[in-house]
């Protein structure tokens, strides 16, 4: 049963791909696909979450199956609002007085789009909103103390933004946020399989390809995955088999774009902070985290131990909610932890 409380303080990863509310209390309460399903002529919203992501690409006409978020930023104000909107209530349906919010935005969110998440959140219901930088949470969600005057490297990979940053004594470092994670995986293996087979396939195939079969390090034994889509040549239908050692092939560029911005934020980090990583390591967080082989990767590549942070899909949620703990010293509207930034190295 829902406890009744005059007023929940609530955190929200408002991500690209998954939105999450964490309730103070009663921690992760939503977990739904960012997704929405209008009706194409009145606009109305037909359903949200996951029975919307189950159309994405077999809707018919007269249904728009939409993302309202895209590269970590709102895209679709009107049907992000509808959307936090519904989460909002179905978190904290009894309450007197108005829920205070802790949003979670990608480190170099713009004020035009900050402010659009500030507008969105108290439109749907918050009554004070305030922000939190996502590799911040990340770090917290990953049972990291931030406090610490100690260097600790986040990576968080999520649908729409990598979110790298150094953390140390509750400020963010060193960071980089790039439009590069999962949806661009996505898009690079569709591109692979167009130019090499020929086959058109959608969206939602090529995520499947990604979770079973992607991997980018080396395998001792391969994986294989049949996969259906239209052939360019001749309109019809056909089938191939894709094997996970063309995995790295096709998403070597998203991969290589990832794993450079890890090596700018290292060669940006202070050299008396990187001897922490070195011991500490690279945490990894965020959905992307669990493609196969990338810590692997990562590890070889920089030369720092890199290790996946535990549940990492739910890491920037249970920070954010963790956060909570701090609301009285927050200053609302503008990003709290991590706001105060020392120059670039
Ligand atoms: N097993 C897996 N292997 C590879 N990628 C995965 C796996 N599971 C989930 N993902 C990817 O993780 C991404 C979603 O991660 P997450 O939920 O952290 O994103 P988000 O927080 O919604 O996005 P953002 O932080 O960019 O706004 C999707 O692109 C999804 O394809
Ligand atoms: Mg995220």
């Amino acid at each position: 049963m829902i406890p009744f409380r005059l007023r929940e303080d609530i955190g929200i990863d408002l991500g690209t791909a998954t939105c999450i509310v964490y309730v103070k209390g009663r921690e992760i309460v939503v977990s739904e696909p960012s997704v929405v399903a209008v009706d194409a002529e009145t606009e109305q919203i037909i359903c949200d979450g996951e029975e919307a992501r189950r159309m994405l690409g077999k809707a018919p006409a007269s249904i728009r199956v939409i993302r309202p978020l895209r590269d970590g930023v709102i895209s679709q104000y009107d049907l992000t609002l509808r959307m936090l909107k519904r989460y909002i209530k179905t978190a904290c349906p009894f309450h007197i007085f108005k829920p205070r919010v802790i949003v979670c935005v990608p480190s170099n969110i713009t004020d035009v789009e900050e402010r659009s998440v500030v507008d969105a959140a108290r439109n749907a219901g918050a009554g004070q909103v305030y922000l939190i930088e996502e590799p911040v949470a990340a770090a917290i969600g990953a049972g990291i103390d931030i406090s610490e005057s100690r260097g600790t490297m986040v990576v968080d990979i999520g649908g729409g933004t990598t979110d790298i940053a150094v953390i140390s004594l509750d400020s963010v470092v060193v960071s980089e946020s790039l439009k590069v994670a999962g949806d661009k995986l996505n898009d690079a293996i569709k591109d692979y399989v167009r130019k090499k087979y020929n086959l058109l396939i959608g969206d939602q195939t090529a995520e499947d390809v990604k979770i079973r079969i992607g991997n980018v390090y080396r395998q001792q034994k391969p994986e294989y995955y049949r996969v259906r889509g239209r052939c360019l040549a001749r309109g019809i239908p056909r089938e191939i088999t894709l094997s996970s050692n063309e995995m790295l092939e096709a998403m070597l560029s998203p991969i290589t774009a990832i794993v450079d911005a890890i090596c700018t934020v290292i060669e940006r980090t202070p050299p008396g902070m990187i001897e922490d990583i070195m011991t500490s390591g690279i945490v990894l967080t965020g959905g992307g985290a669990l493609l196969k082989g990338l810590s692997e990767l990562i590890s070889e590549i920089t030369g720092i131990k890199t290790v996946v942070a535990p549940n990492p899909v739910n890491c920037v949620a249970i920070g954010t909610g963790k956060s909570l703990d701090n609301i009285n010293t927050f200053n609302e509207s503008s990003v709290n932890l991590a706001r105060m930034r020392l120059p670039k190295y």
